[in-house]
């Protein structure tokens, strides 16, 4: 059984906005989409709506800005998708971790925290997939692998709050897709 219930949080059976939360590479919009696919559900990537409100790429932004600023505008998107039913949200890597947000989607939907290990976030990250993602691009295998290690200790009590705990490495999406429409 690849699913773990997270007890310290209440699922109300009416929501039916998801929150996929994770470290970057663990398979939330890949899974996200497939999942949207076979449940009838609409997917919605957070990233993406990001860059097209921000016009530019996240790497350029936080370049051009900075992160914090990049924290903010996520968090306005986050908060702009409060209506929404019958959809998926694959959300960024960092999301869950700034301001409240973390509360806000356990109160506003089910949280599903895709659960990888360092070493296998790391064979999921291609290098393609390293560039466009400002905090990793330009690092070695070495340097990404340590990074990840650590980034992911910090993250992890954040990402821990969510509703339901998925095992990415099993990937039994049956097991997803029986918490989704639940
Ligand atoms: C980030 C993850 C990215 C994106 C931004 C910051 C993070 O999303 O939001 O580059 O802080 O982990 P993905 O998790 O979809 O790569």
């Amino acid at each position: 059984m690849s699913m773990v219930v997270n007890n310290s949080v209440q699922s109300q059976p009416s929501q039916q906005l998801i929150f996929l939360i994770g470290f970057m590479g663990c398979g939330k919009s890949t899974l996200g989409k497939k999942v949207a696919k076979k449940t009838g559900y609409s997917f919605i990537d957070l990233d993406e709506l990001i860059v097209n409100k921000i016009g530019m790429s996240i790497s350029t932004y936080f370049e051009t800005y900075s992160e914090a600023s990049f924290r903010a505008v996520e968090q306005q998107i986050l908060h702009s998708l409060k209506d929404q039913t019958n959809t998926i949200v694959a959300t960024g890597g960092g999301a869950p971790c700034y301001f409240d947000n973390m509360d806000w989607m356990n109160q506003h939907g089910k949280t599903i925290y895709i659960k990888l290990t360092p070493k296998a976030l790391l064979s999921r990250l291609s290098q393609k997939e390293v560039e466009t993602r400002p905090l990793i691009a330009g690092k070695s295998a070495e340097q990404l692998l340590e990074f990840i290690t650590t980034k992911l200790e910090e993250r992890i009590p954040y990402y821990s709050r969510a509703e339901f705990i998925y095992d990415g490495l099993q990937s039994n999406q049956k097991d997803l897709i029986k918490q989704i429409v639940l």
